[in-house]
């Protein structure tokens, strides 16, 4: 098979991916009606474009239920692996990750699904692997979060996928949480000795499974002040075990030619339109089902004071957790290069509509990431 290279571990400097198009509102909670209605047709459009742009990968979120309030933003969703399989088989450049709660899926049907993936796209496959934070979503499944032993079931979960991907003989695990007999899988993964890991968290326990099992750890910055203090943590924690990760951030992006009408446009949907109720049920469910090891004000859900922008507010309306840069295309680019000098090797990106705002975004922004040294000439 001719492999192509996968841009997840590309030479871009500060990667970008496409988020959170498979549910519809995006990272937006918002009633207004340009809001993502999350229409296959609209999904694979964007996906092109994002392939046809150079953008690196693409990053779908397993959801199973809404966030109730007046729009239910992500009661609507596709699931990720079938999503990444067909995405992959018609684009031809970006990374392809598919997102798994670890307690929902086993290793094997995992490992599986990722090969057919990375055969479909000659290479291009990564995996996002999901702990679990809404004790709601998963009682569809008849499943209980364990807030304070997630991530141990999750490192044991990496491991078996990771030895079924690497090959070999058939093997027995008798481990904690999974007892399985003459474990195999074929095909292997075209990229070895896998495809690329991606974990997102944010508890020091999340950072210290991501230091184990994770090429990068996704993580809620915010506002990048505080980014230099979260990416030490997260390297510091990968430092125990000698391995080095890349740390991203993710972004919600409102990019006008004047900041007036990126500012008025963000206002409208974001402050005007918020679903207020879907943020407060978010809150909530943050609260009841993450870990100890965390004091509840140290969450960017919980505290708002995290949630900061360079200049101008944030409205209740964009996902908290998000950095969210508000302007023009200079305004946009210079914020992305200081997402980068503080430590952050990429970021997500999402829009209130990706198919009406993407198509601005990569006309004007992208050409500025080369112009800085960001990114490579597509
Ligand atoms: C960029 C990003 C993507 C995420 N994707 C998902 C997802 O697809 N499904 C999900 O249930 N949680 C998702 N989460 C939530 C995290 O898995 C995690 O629960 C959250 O960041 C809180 O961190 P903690 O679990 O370490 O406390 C995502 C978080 C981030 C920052």
């Amino acid at each position: 098979m001719t492999r192509v290279p996968n841009p997840i571990v590309g030479p871009n400097r500060f990667k970008l991916g496409l988020f959170c198009a498979n549910c519809d509102g995006g990272t937006s909670l918002s009633t207004a009606p340009e809001r993502w209605a999350c229409e296959w047709d609209e999904i694979m459009k964007v996906s092109l474009m994002a392939d046809e742009a150079g953008v690196d990968f693409i990053l779908p979120v397993a959801k199973w239920r809404g966030l109730g309030g007046d729009a239910d933003t992500w009661g609507r969703s596709f699931e990720t692996l079938t999503h990444g399989a067909a995405i992959g088989a018609a684009t031809k450049r970006i990374g392809i990750f598919a997102t798994v709660h670890v307690p929902l899926v086993t290793a094997a049907f995992v490992a599986k699904a990722i090969a057919t993936i990375d055969h479909v796209t000659h290479g291009r496959a990564g995996l996002n692997i999901v702990c679990g934070w809404n004790q709601d979503e998963f009682d569809i499944h008849g499943v209980t979060i364990d807030p304070d032993r997630r991530y141990v079931q999750g490192l044991e979960w990496f491991q078996i996928y990771s030895r079924l991907l690497e090959g070999g003989p058939p093997f027995d695990w008798d481990g904690e949480f999974y007892k399985l007999r003459s474990v195999r899988t074929n095909p292997v993964s075209v990229q070895r000795p896998r495809p690329p890991v991606m974990s997102a968290g944010f508890s020091p326990g999340g950072r210290e499974f991501a230091a184990q099992a994770a090429d990068v750890l996704f993580t809620s910055v915010s506002n990048t002040a505080r980014a230099p203090a979260i990416v030490k943590s997260v390297k510091d924690f990968a430092g125990l075990y000698g391995r080095h990760i890349e740390v991203y951030a993710g972004s919600h992006i409102v990019c006008r030619p004047t900041r007036q009408e990126a500012e008025d446009f963000y206002r409208y949907y974001a402050e005007d339109m918020a679903d207020r109720r879907s943020l407060d049920y978010l809150v909530e469910q943050k609260k009841a089902t993450t870990s100890g090891d965390l004091g509840k004000t140290e969450r960017p859900e919980t505290n708002p004071e995290f949630n900061a922008r360079k200049r101008g507010q944030v409205y209740p309306g964009t996902f908290p957790g998000y950095c969210v840069l508000v302007g023009t295309p200079d305004d946009i680019a210079e914020e992305m290069a200081e997402m980068s000098a503080a430590g952050l090797s990429g970021t997500s990106i999402s829009f209130l509509n990706y198919l009406e705002q993407m198509p601005y975004f990569v006309q004007e922004v992208l050409p500025r990431l080369e112009r800085l040294g960001l990114r490579e000439p597509v």
